[in-house]
């Protein structure tokens, strides 16, 4: 995941941007830069590798400025070389970018038709000459970047320095996150408060959608409509940095929060972005064609993130999938076919029943891959292959972007196989990769109108018992809706799939049960809409949560509606659901004074049986 920094200083600030990019390191990068102001000429450094590459560099050239950018780069659009290493940067401006410019083709079409040259293989390109281009036409900086945000599709975190502005940053955040920090010595952004904890004393993150200019005397920040705000200022405690909560009350909302960075941050790991194509970045030491199942095994909610999967692994790489919780798996003796793909899920990679599952696959000969967050888990050392999600650490209880990061690497992996099997065309390919890369976009809009989620979490605090319904996909998500509310909440929840509905669970319906229906614009939307009349004409206490086109179609009362984007990325739509479904869960919680990041009884590793 990349790295940013930014200073405005009254010494040369090349030391301190090279300590904070040392201090980011932990993200991983590939390649690193820096840039400032010398004689108040942009001028940039850059290095592919680790930072001593460019601390040599800096060594035979020396730079002077007392503002300067920094960045380490995680490749996402384009090889990590040094070409491609931010800034990116020409006559005018020069800029540092955390996250993903989904739109980027067409700003580059439409720029080059312009005039301006791209130099690099990069999708961050774009935006510096967006930014110039806005200059050209006469815009003072400030103007540029408010005009250049306004036709960014994605989610990112930027910061620009401007050719003959000696005290002037502007940075801004959509999707991943952004701090300001005040220290002695001068003004800091960054990626992280870790990366500025050696200078700043102070920290401001900067919300949803906000952008902020920065000069020694005065820090103005702004919000998307460019109204002028005020984000709080705090201390900056050195101690508890690395599980800082930054301006959220929980970790868990802090990591519902970070969805649409890490969720991005994994689809660029597994993904080729620049040709619109999956790419794993392991060989699959199997033969794909010849696979004829699928075994998946996990607990909890990346056993439901198997279950999601099975869709996708079914649908667009054709294979079957057998799946079940870890502690019935590893006891019910199941034959495995020779030769066969075993995965299984876990956030910790410590889970004891999940850890059986697996040696019991090797067993019986089966390649097993795992999908783990902590790298250096037993899970991930027993296993032949791993697939690492990067959620970044998970301190909340109930699991929440671990959850959507297994989703995203699973995603990837179906499209991978489908292509390995022959079974999956490029041009298919191609629009399903799309839908995946809008994910991130999306779930920082459903995170930016957190506030309607409120009134309906009042309501569903009054029950006492709460039903979940959803068709393909939603169906697993409607489970998981369930899990999160009451590990969190104590309210007892069912998820159901929505055509069992009248199996039996319709008997439970009356006005005083909640029954939240997940409906995404996807192929099963029509039949979903149905079963929610159904619940309608029982006069049930429906919450919807979908677009505008479901309200309609449902033509019912109901008692809360959560208004979904009209078009949430297809096939990939949990992706995007997960993030209301958590955060109503974590509203319920907080609502009704509960212990959202340390329920009663639960564990975040569970290492017995
Ligand atoms: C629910 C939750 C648990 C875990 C389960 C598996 O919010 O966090 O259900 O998903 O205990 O844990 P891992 O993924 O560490 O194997």
């Amino acid at each position: 995941m990349c790295g940013i920094v930014g200073i405005l200083g009254r010494e040369p600030v090349a030391p301190a941007l090279i300590d904070a990019l040392k201090r980011l390191e932990y993200r991983g990068y590939d390649s690193a830069g820096v840039a400032t102001l010398e004689n108040g000429r942009l001028t940039r450094l850059r290095a592919s590798g680790k930072l001593r590459n460019l601390q040599d560099k800096l060594k035979e050239t020396p730079l002077s400025g007392h503002i300067g950018l920094g960045h380490t780069r995680w490749a996402t659009h384009g090889r990590p070389n040094e070409n491609n290493a931010h800034p990116h940067a020409n006559d005018r401006v020069a800029v540092v970018h955390n996250g993903i410019i989904e739109n980027f083709r067409e700003l580059r079409e439409e720029l080059t038709a312009k005039g301006h040259v791209f130099a690099t293989e990069t999708d961050s390109e774009a935006v510096a000459h967006l930014v110039a281009e806005e200059m050209r036409q006469g815009s003072k900086p400030r103007e540029a970047v408010a005009a250049a945000l306004g036709r960014l599709k994605g989610a990112f975190a930027l910061v620009f320095l401007f050719d003959g502005e000696l005290d002037l940053l502007i940075g801004a955040r959509r999707g991943s996150p952004l701090a300001v920090g005040w220290g002695d010595d001068g003004v800091y952004l960054g990626s992280d408060a870790l990366a500025l904890a050696p200078f700043a004393k102070e920290i401001a993150y900067l919300e949803e959608d906000d952008w902020v200019t920065l000069t020694r005397e005065k820090t103005t920040f702004f919000d998307a409509a460019g109204r002028i705000v005020e984000r709080a200022r705090r201390p900056l405690q050195a101690g508890s940095l690395m599980v800082d909560k930054g301006n959220y009350r929980h970790y868990m909302a802090k990591e519902i929060h970070e969805q649409p960075e890490v969720v991005g941050r994994t689809l660029a790991h597994y993904l080729d972005l620049a040709s619109g194509t999956a790419r794993l970045p392991f060989d699959l030491a199997f033969d794909a064609k010849a696979l004829s199942r699928v075994t998946i095994s996990a607990c909890g909610t990346a056993f439901y993130a198997g279950l999601v999967a099975r869709y996708w692994l079914e649908r667009f790489a054709r294979l079957s999938v057998e799946i079940d919780i870890a502690s019935e798996f590893r006891y019910r003796e199941a034959p495995l076919p020779e030769g066969g793909l075993m995965i299984v899920v876990s956030q910790s990679g410590e889970t004891a029943d999940t850890l059986a599952a697996l040696r019991y696959a090797k067993a019986h000969g089966q390649h097993v891959l795992s999908i783990v967050n902590v790298e250096t888990s037993t899970i991930a050392r027993e296993s032949d292959t791993v697939a690492q999600t990067l959620a970044g650490p998970e301190i909340g209880v109930a699991s929440t972007k671990a959850f959507t990061c297994q989703l995203a690497v699973f995603a990837c992996l179906a499209l991978a196989l489908g292509r390995a099997r022959g079974v999956l065309t490029e041009e298919r390919e191609k629009e399903l990769v799309a839908e995946l890369i809008a994910t991130p976009g999306l779930m920082a809009q459903v995170l930016k109108d957190e506030a309607r989620i409120e009134p309906v979490a009042r309501d569903v605090a009054r029950a006492s018992s709460v039903l979940y319904l959803g068709r393909g996909p939603s169906y697993p998500l409607a489970l998981e809706g369930a899990l999160k509310l009451k590990e969190l909440s104590y309210i007892h929840a069912e998820g159901y799939a929505a055509g069992e509905l009248k199996h039996g669970p319709i008997a439970l319906i009356d006005f005083a049960m909640p029954v939240i229906v997940l409906a995404p614009h996807d192929a099963s939307l029509e039949k979903t809409v149905s079963n929610l009349q159904e619940v309608a004409a029982r006069g049930g206490h429906l919450i919807l949560i979908g677009p505008e086109s479901a309200r309609v179609a449902a033509s019912a009362e109901l008692a809360g509606f959560i208004e979904m984007p009209e078009v949430a990325a297809g096939a990939f739509a949990a992706l995007v659901y997960a993030v209301p479904a958590q955060l109503l869960a974590y509203h319920v919680a907080v609502f009704m004074g509960k212990d959202v990041d340390q329920p009663r009884n639960l564990a975040k590793s569970v290492t017995v049986e």
